[in-house]
Protein backbone atom coordinates (compact mmCIF):
# COMPACT_ATOMS: atom_id res chain seq x y z
CA UNK A 1 0.00 0.00 0.00
CA UNK A 2 0.85 3.69 -0.58
CA UNK A 3 2.39 5.96 2.49
CA UNK A 4 -0.86 7.45 4.14
CA UNK A 5 -2.05 10.71 3.46
CA UNK A 6 -5.42 12.76 3.36
CA UNK A 7 -8.51 10.97 1.85
CA UNK A 8 -11.38 13.10 0.52
CA UNK A 9 -14.35 11.02 -0.71
CA UNK A 10 -16.39 13.16 -3.12
CA UNK A 11 -15.60 15.06 -5.59
CA UNK A 12 -18.04 18.05 -5.65
CA UNK A 13 -17.98 21.50 -4.36
CA UNK A 14 -16.63 20.81 -1.12
CA UNK A 15 -14.37 18.00 -2.02
CA UNK A 16 -12.57 20.35 -4.29
CA UNK A 17 -12.36 22.78 -1.42
CA UNK A 18 -11.28 20.64 0.86
CA UNK A 19 -7.52 19.81 -1.87
CA UNK A 20 -7.75 23.54 -2.88
CA UNK A 21 -7.30 24.63 0.39
CA UNK A 22 -4.83 21.54 1.70
CA UNK A 23 -2.52 22.42 -0.82
CA UNK A 24 -3.02 26.07 -0.92
CA UNK A 25 -1.99 25.99 2.85
CA UNK A 26 1.42 23.66 2.22
CA UNK A 27 0.35 20.32 3.33
CA UNK A 28 3.17 18.06 1.10
CA UNK A 29 1.63 14.43 2.42
CA UNK A 30 -0.21 12.24 -0.45
CA UNK A 31 -3.70 13.49 -1.28
CA UNK A 32 -6.17 11.43 -3.02
CA UNK A 33 -9.77 12.31 -4.09
CA UNK A 34 -12.53 9.35 -4.92
CA UNK A 35 -15.25 10.81 -7.16
CA UNK A 36 -17.86 8.97 -8.45
CA UNK A 37 -19.04 11.06 -11.39
CA UNK A 38 -16.82 10.49 -14.02
CA UNK A 39 -16.09 14.35 -14.45
CA UNK A 40 -14.04 16.55 -13.06
CA UNK A 41 -15.30 18.69 -9.91
CA UNK A 42 -17.97 20.76 -11.01
CA UNK A 43 -20.49 23.66 -9.70
CA UNK A 44 -24.00 22.30 -9.78
CA UNK A 45 -26.21 25.94 -9.42
CA UNK A 46 -25.63 26.91 -12.98
CA UNK A 47 -27.44 23.98 -14.06
CA UNK A 48 -31.00 25.03 -13.18
CA UNK A 49 -30.70 28.41 -13.72
CA UNK A 50 -31.08 28.25 -17.90
CA UNK A 51 -32.27 25.18 -20.13
CA UNK A 52 -29.24 23.08 -21.11
CA UNK A 53 -28.92 21.34 -24.97
CA UNK A 54 -25.35 21.69 -25.24
CA UNK A 55 -22.56 20.18 -22.89
CA UNK A 56 -19.78 22.57 -23.75
CA UNK A 57 -22.06 25.41 -22.81
CA UNK A 58 -22.96 24.20 -19.27
CA UNK A 59 -20.44 26.69 -17.65
CA UNK A 60 -20.34 24.45 -15.13
CA UNK A 61 -16.23 24.46 -14.98
CA UNK A 62 -14.06 24.49 -11.75
CA UNK A 63 -10.38 24.17 -12.35
CA UNK A 64 -9.08 22.14 -15.40
CA UNK A 65 -7.27 18.57 -14.91
CA UNK A 66 -3.90 20.33 -14.86
CA UNK A 67 -4.86 22.18 -11.97
CA UNK A 68 -4.70 18.52 -9.86
CA UNK A 69 -1.88 17.20 -11.97
CA UNK A 70 0.46 20.26 -10.77
CA UNK A 71 -0.51 20.01 -6.62
CA UNK A 72 -0.16 16.31 -7.05
CA UNK A 73 -3.67 15.42 -6.33
CA UNK A 74 -4.58 11.91 -7.12
CA UNK A 75 -7.97 12.69 -8.42
CA UNK A 76 -9.84 9.39 -9.35
CA UNK A 77 -12.96 9.71 -11.13
CA UNK A 78 -15.42 7.58 -11.28
CA UNK A 79 -14.37 5.87 -8.68
CA UNK A 80 -16.50 5.09 -5.48
CA UNK A 81 -15.53 4.16 -2.54
CA UNK A 82 -17.15 1.17 -0.33
CA UNK A 83 -15.94 1.06 3.00
CA UNK A 84 -14.01 2.44 5.40
CA UNK A 85 -12.05 0.85 7.86
CA UNK A 86 -11.74 3.12 10.90
CA UNK A 87 -9.28 0.61 12.80
CA UNK A 88 -6.65 0.14 9.93
CA UNK A 89 -7.12 3.17 8.44
CA UNK A 90 -8.33 2.12 5.14
CA UNK A 91 -10.70 2.70 2.82
CA UNK A 92 -11.78 0.16 0.14
CA UNK A 93 -12.79 1.08 -3.81
CA UNK A 94 -15.70 -0.85 -5.40
CA UNK A 95 -13.17 -2.62 -7.59
CA UNK A 96 -11.15 -3.77 -4.18
CA UNK A 97 -8.20 -1.39 -4.32
CA UNK A 98 -7.25 -0.57 -0.22
CA UNK A 99 -5.70 3.14 0.22
CA UNK A 100 -4.70 4.30 3.73
CA UNK A 101 -5.10 7.28 5.41
CA UNK A 102 -3.86 9.48 8.10
CA UNK A 103 -6.74 11.56 7.48
CA UNK A 104 -10.54 10.78 5.89
CA UNK A 105 -12.83 13.54 4.76
CA UNK A 106 -16.12 12.90 3.59
CA UNK A 107 -17.76 15.12 1.36
CA UNK A 108 -20.39 12.86 -0.22
CA UNK A 109 -23.02 15.18 -0.72
CA UNK A 110 -26.89 14.05 -0.94
CA UNK A 111 -29.07 12.74 -3.55
CA UNK A 112 -32.27 13.60 -4.64
CA UNK A 113 -35.22 12.67 -3.02
CA UNK A 114 -36.82 9.75 -5.20
CA UNK A 115 -40.64 11.14 -6.00
CA UNK A 116 -41.87 8.05 -4.15
CA UNK A 117 -45.35 7.64 -6.88
CA UNK A 118 -46.12 4.74 -9.83
CA UNK A 119 -44.67 6.37 -13.39
CA UNK A 120 -42.16 8.09 -12.05
CA UNK A 121 -40.02 6.20 -14.25
CA UNK A 122 -41.47 6.97 -17.35
CA UNK A 123 -39.34 9.02 -20.19
CA UNK A 124 -40.05 12.90 -19.79
CA UNK A 125 -40.05 12.74 -15.66
CA UNK A 126 -36.53 13.70 -13.84
CA UNK A 127 -34.80 15.09 -11.02
CA UNK A 128 -32.08 17.59 -11.71
CA UNK A 129 -28.70 17.12 -10.07
CA UNK A 130 -26.36 15.99 -12.41
CA UNK A 131 -25.30 17.80 -16.08
CA UNK A 132 -26.87 14.89 -17.75
CA UNK A 133 -30.01 15.76 -16.04
CA UNK A 134 -29.54 18.86 -17.10
CA UNK A 135 -29.44 18.49 -20.32
CA UNK A 136 -32.31 16.16 -20.84
CA UNK A 137 -34.29 18.44 -19.26
CA UNK A 138 -33.31 20.93 -21.64
CA UNK A 139 -33.18 19.17 -24.85
CA UNK A 140 -36.98 17.85 -23.94
CA UNK A 141 -37.93 21.66 -23.20
CA UNK A 142 -37.09 22.50 -26.83
CA UNK A 143 -40.12 20.77 -27.62
CA UNK A 144 -42.44 20.81 -24.53
CA UNK A 145 -45.66 22.87 -24.13
CA UNK A 146 -46.91 21.43 -20.62
CA UNK A 147 -44.39 20.90 -18.24
CA UNK A 148 -45.76 20.05 -14.66
CA UNK A 149 -42.77 21.04 -11.77
CA UNK A 150 -43.41 19.03 -8.41
CA UNK A 151 -41.86 20.56 -5.47
CA UNK A 152 -42.03 24.68 -5.29
CA UNK A 153 -38.43 24.61 -3.23
CA UNK A 154 -35.43 26.35 -4.49
CA UNK A 155 -34.92 23.92 -7.58
CA UNK A 156 -38.72 23.95 -8.60
CA UNK A 157 -38.97 27.60 -8.60
CA UNK A 158 -35.77 27.98 -10.92
CA UNK A 159 -36.43 25.25 -13.16
CA UNK A 160 -40.43 26.48 -13.55
CA UNK A 161 -39.04 30.05 -14.69
CA UNK A 162 -36.71 28.39 -16.78
CA UNK A 163 -39.71 26.56 -18.62
CA UNK A 164 -41.71 29.80 -18.68
CA UNK A 165 -39.06 31.61 -20.47
CA UNK A 166 -38.98 28.74 -23.07
CA UNK A 167 -42.71 29.09 -23.64
CA UNK A 168 -43.88 25.90 -22.05
CA UNK A 169 -47.32 26.20 -20.47
CA UNK A 170 -45.74 25.84 -16.32
CA UNK A 171 -48.04 24.00 -13.46
CA UNK A 172 -45.95 24.12 -10.07
CA UNK A 173 -47.45 21.08 -7.63
CA UNK A 174 -46.46 21.50 -4.22
CA UNK A 175 -47.63 19.46 -1.30
CA UNK A 176 -47.45 22.03 1.60
CA UNK A 177 -50.24 24.77 1.79
CA UNK A 178 -46.81 27.09 0.80
CA UNK A 179 -44.27 27.52 -1.36
CA UNK A 180 -40.53 27.48 -0.27
CA UNK A 181 -41.54 26.64 2.96
CA UNK A 182 -38.08 25.53 4.27
CA UNK A 183 -36.77 28.41 2.68
CA UNK A 184 -37.94 31.56 3.41
CA UNK A 185 -40.50 33.39 5.93
CA UNK A 186 -44.74 33.48 4.86
CA UNK A 187 -44.45 37.02 4.18
CA UNK A 188 -41.37 36.16 1.48
CA UNK A 189 -43.34 33.40 0.16
CA UNK A 190 -46.34 35.13 -0.70
CA UNK A 191 -44.27 37.73 -2.54
CA UNK A 192 -42.91 35.04 -4.85
CA UNK A 193 -45.81 33.29 -5.13
CA UNK A 194 -47.64 36.49 -6.30
CA UNK A 195 -45.00 37.31 -8.72
CA UNK A 196 -44.66 34.20 -9.94
CA UNK A 197 -48.39 33.37 -10.80
CA UNK A 198 -48.66 36.98 -12.25
CA UNK A 199 -46.00 35.93 -15.24
CA UNK A 200 -48.08 33.33 -15.62
CA UNK A 201 -46.94 30.52 -13.66
CA UNK A 202 -50.03 28.31 -12.55
CA UNK A 203 -49.64 27.43 -8.44
CA UNK A 204 -51.55 24.52 -6.78
CA UNK A 205 -50.24 24.15 -3.39
CA UNK A 206 -51.65 21.67 -0.80
CA UNK A 207 -51.61 19.04 -3.54
CA UNK A 208 -50.18 15.95 -4.44
CA UNK A 209 -49.16 13.89 -7.07
CA UNK A 210 -51.09 10.63 -7.22
CA UNK A 211 -49.25 8.82 -10.11
CA UNK A 212 -47.77 10.01 -13.52
CA UNK A 213 -49.45 8.36 -16.50
CA UNK A 214 -47.77 7.59 -19.58
CA UNK A 215 -48.43 6.44 -23.38
CA UNK A 216 -45.95 4.58 -25.38
CA UNK A 217 -43.17 4.82 -22.34
CA UNK A 218 -43.71 8.55 -22.22
CA UNK A 219 -45.30 10.73 -19.61
CA UNK A 220 -48.50 12.28 -20.87
CA UNK A 221 -50.31 13.31 -17.71
CA UNK A 222 -49.75 13.93 -13.73
CA UNK A 223 -52.68 12.95 -11.47
CA UNK A 224 -52.83 14.80 -8.61
CA UNK A 225 -55.30 15.08 -5.46
CA UNK A 226 -56.85 18.23 -7.23
CA UNK A 227 -57.12 16.40 -10.84
CA UNK A 228 -55.38 15.78 -13.55
CA UNK A 229 -52.68 17.44 -15.36
CA UNK A 230 -51.18 17.08 -18.95
CA UNK A 231 -47.70 16.83 -19.48
CA UNK A 232 -44.42 16.82 -22.03
CA UNK A 233 -42.19 16.98 -19.18
CA UNK A 234 -42.09 16.60 -15.61
CA UNK A 235 -39.78 17.97 -13.61
CA UNK A 236 -39.54 17.15 -9.34
CA UNK A 237 -37.28 18.80 -6.89
CA UNK A 238 -39.27 17.92 -3.76
CA UNK A 239 -36.06 17.93 -1.43
CA UNK A 240 -32.72 16.18 -0.73
CA UNK A 241 -31.07 13.52 1.20
CA UNK A 242 -27.46 13.00 2.66
CA UNK A 243 -25.54 10.76 1.34
CA UNK A 244 -24.07 9.15 5.06
CA UNK A 245 -24.28 5.45 4.21
CA UNK A 246 -20.21 5.02 4.21
CA UNK A 247 -20.28 6.74 7.09
CA UNK A 248 -22.82 5.05 9.04
CA UNK A 249 -21.54 0.86 7.67
CA UNK A 250 -18.13 2.42 9.11
CA UNK A 251 -19.67 2.84 12.61
CA UNK A 252 -19.97 6.66 12.54
CA UNK A 253 -22.70 8.95 14.33
CA UNK A 254 -24.95 9.84 11.59
CA UNK A 255 -28.58 11.35 12.03
CA UNK A 256 -29.69 13.24 8.75
CA UNK A 257 -26.24 13.83 7.97
CA UNK A 258 -22.83 12.87 9.68
CA UNK A 259 -22.57 14.22 13.34
CA UNK A 260 -19.55 16.59 13.65
CA UNK A 261 -18.16 18.55 16.06
CA UNK A 262 -17.61 22.22 15.54
CA UNK A 263 -14.43 21.65 13.88
CA UNK A 264 -16.18 19.48 11.78
CA UNK A 265 -14.62 15.95 12.87
CA UNK A 266 -16.88 13.40 13.38
CA UNK A 267 -17.38 12.82 17.07
CA UNK A 268 -16.90 8.87 16.70
CA UNK A 269 -13.59 9.46 15.76
CA UNK A 270 -11.39 12.62 15.17
CA UNK A 271 -9.32 11.05 12.12
CA UNK A 272 -12.62 11.28 9.82
CA UNK A 273 -14.25 14.52 8.98
CA UNK A 274 -17.43 15.53 7.36
CA UNK A 275 -17.91 18.54 5.18
CA UNK A 276 -20.91 20.20 2.92
CA UNK A 277 -23.83 18.71 2.62
CA UNK A 278 -23.61 15.59 4.53
CA UNK A 279 -22.35 16.89 7.45
CA UNK A 280 -24.51 17.88 10.21
CA UNK A 281 -22.44 20.18 12.80
CA UNK A 282 -22.80 22.94 15.38
CA UNK A 283 -23.20 26.38 14.58
CA UNK A 284 -23.12 29.70 16.55
CA UNK A 285 -25.80 30.93 14.52
CA UNK A 286 -28.32 27.43 15.16
CA UNK A 287 -30.24 25.87 17.97
CA UNK A 288 -28.66 23.02 18.04
CA UNK A 289 -27.09 20.76 14.76
CA UNK A 290 -27.64 21.76 11.64
CA UNK A 291 -27.29 21.26 8.37
CA UNK A 292 -26.77 23.32 5.42
CA UNK A 293 -27.23 22.93 1.68
CA UNK A 294 -25.12 25.25 0.15
CA UNK A 295 -22.38 26.23 -1.77
CA UNK A 296 -21.17 28.63 0.35
CA UNK A 297 -21.34 25.79 3.59
CA UNK A 298 -19.75 23.72 0.91
CA UNK A 299 -16.70 26.03 0.31
CA UNK A 300 -15.80 27.34 3.83
CA UNK A 301 -15.99 24.01 5.42
CA UNK A 302 -14.07 22.34 2.94
CA UNK A 303 -11.76 25.32 3.58
CA UNK A 304 -11.65 24.98 7.22
CA UNK A 305 -11.07 20.99 7.31
CA UNK A 306 -7.77 21.98 4.41
CA UNK A 307 -6.69 24.12 6.71
CA UNK A 308 -6.74 22.38 10.31
CA UNK A 309 -4.81 19.40 8.25
CA UNK A 310 -2.32 21.77 6.89
CA UNK A 311 -1.35 23.75 9.63
CA UNK A 312 -3.23 22.07 12.62
CA UNK A 313 -5.52 24.87 12.84
CA UNK A 314 -7.73 24.71 15.36
CA UNK A 315 -10.56 27.23 14.35
CA UNK A 316 -14.53 26.30 15.21
CA UNK A 317 -16.68 26.88 12.07
CA UNK A 318 -19.17 30.22 12.18
CA UNK A 319 -18.75 31.29 8.88
CA UNK A 320 -22.27 32.87 8.18
CA UNK A 321 -24.60 30.78 6.22
CA UNK A 322 -26.17 32.56 3.12
CA UNK A 323 -28.09 31.18 -0.01
CA UNK A 324 -29.32 32.53 -2.96
CA UNK A 325 -32.22 31.09 -5.95
CA UNK A 326 -32.24 32.94 -9.05
CA UNK A 327 -36.44 32.60 -10.24
CA UNK A 328 -36.18 34.17 -13.59
CA UNK A 329 -36.90 37.66 -13.18
CA UNK A 330 -36.39 37.55 -9.17
CA UNK A 331 -33.26 37.04 -7.27
CA UNK A 332 -33.70 35.45 -3.72
CA UNK A 333 -30.69 35.96 -1.24
CA UNK A 334 -30.72 34.72 2.29
CA UNK A 335 -27.91 35.95 4.86
CA UNK A 336 -28.39 34.03 8.31
CA UNK A 337 -30.21 31.40 9.92
CA UNK A 338 -34.07 32.30 10.82
CA UNK A 339 -35.81 30.56 13.23
CA UNK A 340 -39.52 30.02 12.85
CA UNK A 341 -40.08 31.53 16.21
CA UNK A 342 -38.08 34.63 15.02
CA UNK A 343 -39.72 38.14 14.14
CA UNK A 344 -40.16 38.92 10.89
CA UNK A 345 -40.52 42.34 9.80
CA UNK A 346 -40.74 43.18 5.84
CA UNK A 347 -39.77 46.59 4.31
CA UNK A 348 -40.03 47.34 0.82
CA UNK A 349 -37.13 48.69 -1.04
CA UNK A 350 -37.27 52.27 -3.19
CA UNK A 351 -38.59 50.49 -6.09
CA UNK A 352 -41.88 48.07 -5.88
CA UNK A 353 -39.60 44.77 -7.17
CA UNK A 354 -37.06 45.06 -4.51
CA UNK A 355 -38.15 43.46 -0.77
CA UNK A 356 -36.52 42.84 2.32
CA UNK A 357 -37.41 40.95 4.92
CA UNK A 358 -35.75 40.98 8.53
CA UNK A 359 -35.75 38.42 11.41
CA UNK A 360 -35.02 39.18 15.14
CA UNK A 361 -34.41 37.33 17.65
CA UNK A 362 -34.59 38.40 21.05
CA UNK A 363 -34.60 42.35 19.67
CA UNK A 364 -31.33 41.20 17.57
CA UNK A 365 -31.04 40.74 13.82
CA UNK A 366 -30.65 37.33 13.09
CA UNK A 367 -31.01 36.63 9.21
CA UNK A 368 -31.92 39.06 6.20
CA UNK A 369 -34.25 37.73 3.17
CA UNK A 370 -34.17 40.02 0.05
CA UNK A 371 -35.93 39.90 -3.37
CA UNK A 372 -33.40 41.18 -5.88
CA UNK A 373 -32.12 43.38 -3.66
CA UNK A 374 -28.32 42.69 -4.01
CA UNK A 375 -26.85 45.37 -2.38
CA UNK A 376 -28.73 45.24 1.15
CA UNK A 377 -28.01 41.32 0.97
CA UNK A 378 -24.18 42.22 0.99
CA UNK A 379 -24.54 44.64 3.64
CA UNK A 380 -26.78 41.90 6.01
CA UNK A 381 -23.63 39.62 5.67
CA UNK A 382 -21.23 42.03 6.35
CA UNK A 383 -23.18 43.02 9.87
CA UNK A 384 -24.23 39.07 10.44
CA UNK A 385 -20.90 38.32 9.55
CA UNK A 386 -19.09 40.67 12.05
CA UNK A 387 -21.22 40.29 14.87
CA UNK A 388 -22.42 43.65 15.15
CA UNK A 389 -25.96 43.88 16.64
CA UNK A 390 -29.13 45.38 14.87
CA UNK A 391 -32.11 45.99 16.78
CA UNK A 392 -35.65 46.76 15.35
CA UNK A 393 -35.46 50.54 16.54
CA UNK A 394 -32.02 50.59 14.30
CA UNK A 395 -33.75 50.02 11.46
CA UNK A 396 -36.77 51.31 11.96
CA UNK A 397 -36.12 54.23 9.13
CA UNK A 398 -33.16 52.68 7.39
CA UNK A 399 -31.91 49.94 5.62
CA UNK A 400 -29.00 47.97 6.48
CA UNK A 401 -26.84 49.56 4.14
CA UNK A 402 -27.56 52.88 4.98
CA UNK A 403 -27.21 51.96 8.30
CA UNK A 404 -23.74 50.11 7.55
CA UNK A 405 -22.40 53.13 5.67
CA UNK A 406 -23.25 55.44 8.85
CA UNK A 407 -21.28 53.07 11.07
CA UNK A 408 -18.34 53.54 8.62
CA UNK A 409 -18.27 57.55 8.51
CA UNK A 410 -18.56 56.93 12.35
CA UNK A 411 -15.67 55.02 12.97
CA UNK A 412 -13.74 56.77 10.62
CA UNK A 413 -14.71 60.24 12.37
CA UNK A 414 -13.64 58.70 15.84
N1 LIG B 1 -44.93 16.56 -3.81
C1 LIG B 1 -44.81 17.89 -3.98
N2 LIG B 1 -43.98 18.66 -3.28
C2 LIG B 1 -43.20 18.07 -2.36
C3 LIG B 1 -43.26 16.68 -2.11
C4 LIG B 1 -44.17 15.90 -2.88
N3 LIG B 1 -44.28 14.56 -2.73
N4 LIG B 1 -42.36 16.40 -1.14
C5 LIG B 1 -41.76 17.56 -0.80
N5 LIG B 1 -42.29 18.57 -1.54
C6 LIG B 1 -41.90 19.98 -1.52
C7 LIG B 1 -41.49 20.55 -0.18
O1 LIG B 1 -42.59 20.96 0.57
C8 LIG B 1 -40.61 21.74 -0.63
O2 LIG B 1 -41.37 22.90 -0.85
O3 LIG B 1 -40.73 20.12 -2.33
C9 LIG B 1 -40.03 21.30 -1.95
C10 LIG B 1 -38.54 20.97 -1.88
O4 LIG B 1 -37.84 22.17 -1.78
P1 LIG B 1 -36.35 22.24 -1.21
O5 LIG B 1 -36.33 21.64 0.16
O6 LIG B 1 -35.89 23.65 -1.40
O7 LIG B 1 -35.50 21.22 -2.12
P2 LIG B 1 -35.13 21.29 -3.66
O8 LIG B 1 -35.82 22.40 -4.33
O9 LIG B 1 -35.32 19.90 -4.18
O10 LIG B 1 -33.60 21.62 -3.64
C11 LIG B 1 -32.66 20.58 -3.32
O11 LIG B 1 -30.85 21.89 -4.23
O12 LIG B 1 -30.58 24.17 -4.74
C12 LIG B 1 -30.40 23.18 -3.83
O13 LIG B 1 -30.44 24.39 -1.79
C13 LIG B 1 -31.18 23.51 -2.60
O14 LIG B 1 -30.07 21.90 -1.37
C14 LIG B 1 -31.28 22.16 -1.98
C15 LIG B 1 -31.32 21.18 -3.12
Amino acid sequence: MSAAGVVVVGGGQAGFSVVQSLRGAGYEGPVTVFADEPRLPYQRPPLSKKAHTEPDDLGIGLVPESFYRERDIDLRLGECVAAVDTAARTVTTASGERVPYEQLVLATGARNRPLPVPGAELDGVHSLRSPDDALAIGRTLTTARDVVVVGGGFIGLELARVALAHGARVTVVELAERLLSRAVSPRLQDRLRERHERDGVRIHTGTAVERIEGRGGRVHRVVTSQGPLRADLVVYGIGAVPREELAREAGLAVADGVIVDEQLRSVSDPRISAVGDCARHPHPHADGLVRLESVQNAIDQGALVGRRIAEGATVPYQSLPWFWSDQGPVKLQIAGLRASTDEVRVVAGDIPERVAAYAFRDERLVAVETLNWPAEHLAARRLLQQDVPVSPADLSATTLGALARARRTKEVRA
